[in-house]
């Protein structure tokens, strides 16, 4: 049989999956894995949970999918009115990944203003080390040079500001000056770019596989939306990791205390079971859009596929019933300090960060200076197989210092982890990183 093809993430030589229950899943040798990260941060509610099959075996029982030029549905229906309640914003489209859900919302900031009457609006500013996905504007937009590379001649030309790192501050920029550096370089990019061209700014709250669930800031996101609504710019919001509640609240960017233009969700939303993504926009956007063309000129064939929003809603009741985001709110914080504690007599564990059930762990060659061990060391890609091998699932990453250094790996388990799982994956995160480093250290 064909195996994936290797790749940063793949090795040659996976596990065949079985079967999943909850935080657990297990491979065809019957070797039982802890699901630390979720996989790439989606499975919100575990995996194999009997009332979200149910779910989608009574919606395909009765029907697959009505097609959304034809018929409205109650899933459909009811994920609208949620995210909208969650989100405070207005309307939005439905994709099946987070990458469409990033397309859809360039072509809906694009289509914003062409409506408007601004039809010069068609740049994009977004930052280094970001990961937007991997259709051609989402990669375009991404500051991933490893996932780039290949494509970067047929890839338009995007603005580009410093990622918002306070492990990792710009020469000469304080602690405390960095998010009044940041806000200024962002304006100078606009400026550059010609303020009456640049249509939006995408961030991630928390930045995922680019940045190792690196949070921004406090008051960054504040202080770069003031700038963009000084200057006409839409605020896009790239939640499709850090989003639907994974970081305690159901809008990462709801704790940065802004409302963007435009949200981009998906993973968490429908939680691994079925394809899911939406871009969310305000009622303004909606209103320009609906005057201008009677609606979004972007959507899918399966665009609002009734089985996946019957996934999603029955995810989503879960999450409300059990008062799940409540327990991240509650869990997240300790868990994270209990992390820190766990790995202190590390040294090479340079920072444990990241909001809620979403935690990254950076591991540096030299603690002083954040100097990262060597690319060819490849840390993340060991630190992968000893967690596999001791049966832990997290999410390793590299390249974040400069495009081929610098090692992370993120913990994103399933909303419902109990106590006893997190201590689990605690457990076996603090054993991979003592193997790796003392593999690696001095060298
Ligand atoms: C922030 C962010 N945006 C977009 C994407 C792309 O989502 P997908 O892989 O579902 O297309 C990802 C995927 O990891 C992501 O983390």
């Amino acid at each position: 049989m064909p195996r994936p093809s290797a790749n940063d993430i793949a090795t040659a030589a996976l596990p065949r999956i079985s079967h999943g229950r909850g935080v657990y899943l297990w491979d065809t040798d019957g070797k039982q894995y802890i699901d630390g990260s979720g996989g790439p941060a989606v499975f919100s509610v575990g995996h194999g949970d009997v009332r979200v099959n149910k779910a989608v075996a009574e919606q395909m029982g009765k029907v697959a999918y009505g097609y959304r030029y034809l018929f409205t549905a109650d899933p459909l229906e009811e994920m609208s009115e949620r995210i909208c309640k969650a989100t405070g914003l207005a309307d939005m489209v439905y994709t099946t990944s987070g990458s469409e859900a990033v397309e859809s919302a360039v072509k809906i900031a694009l289509q914003y203003h062409f409506d408007k009457g601004d039809p010069a609006r068609v740049k994009f500013i977004a930052r280094k080390r970001s990961w937007h996905g991997n259709t051609m504007m989402a990669t375009a937009l991404s500051g991933f040079e490893d996932r780039q590379r290949a494509f970067a001649g047929a890839l338009p030309v995007v603005g580009r500001v410093s990622a918002a790192n306070a492990y990792r501050l710009p020469a000469g920029v304080s602690r405390e000056g960095l998010v009044a550096h940041l806000a200024a370089e962002l304006e100078a990019e606009i400026q550059r770019l010609g303020s009456e061209t640049v249509a939006a700014f995408i961030f991630e709250p928390v930045v995922g596989a680019a940045g190792g669930a690196l949070p921004a800031p406090e008051g960054y996101a504040k202080a770069t939306a003031e700038v963009c609504r000084r200057h006409g710019v839409l605020v896009i919001c790239d939640e499709v990791m850090c989003g639907s509640g994974r970081t305690g609240v159901w809008r990462a960017s709801e704790e940065d205390g802004i409302t963007a233009d435009i949200i981009t969700v998906a993973k968490s939303l429908s939680g691994g079971y079925l394809p899911l993504g939406a871009a969310v926009y305000t009622q303004e956007i909606a209103d320009v859009m609906a005057a201008g063309h009677g609606g979004p000129l972007t959507g899918h064939t399966y665009t609002g596929h009734t089985a996946c929003l019957a996934a999603g809603v029955a995810v989503q009741r879960i999450i409300e019933e059990e008062g799940l985001l409540a327990r991240i709110r509650d869990k997240g914080p300790r868990w994270q300090a209990d992390l820190r504690a766990r790995l202190a007599h590390l040294p090479q564990v340079g920072d444990v960060r990241g909001r809620g059930f979403f935690i990254g762990v950076e591991v540096v060659a030299d603690p002083e200076t954040k100097i990262p061990f060597d690319a060819s060391l490849g840390v993340n890609g060991r630190i992968r197989a000893e967690a596999l091998k001791r049966g832990l699932i997290c999410y390793p990453s590299g390249g974040h210092v400069d495009g081929a250094a610098g090692d992370t790996l993120i913990l994103a388990p399933p909303f419902n982890a109990s106590d006893a799982e997190l201590d689990e994956i605690a457990d076996k995160l603090v054993e991979t990183l003592e193997t790796v480093i003392a593999g690696v250290a001095g060298q």
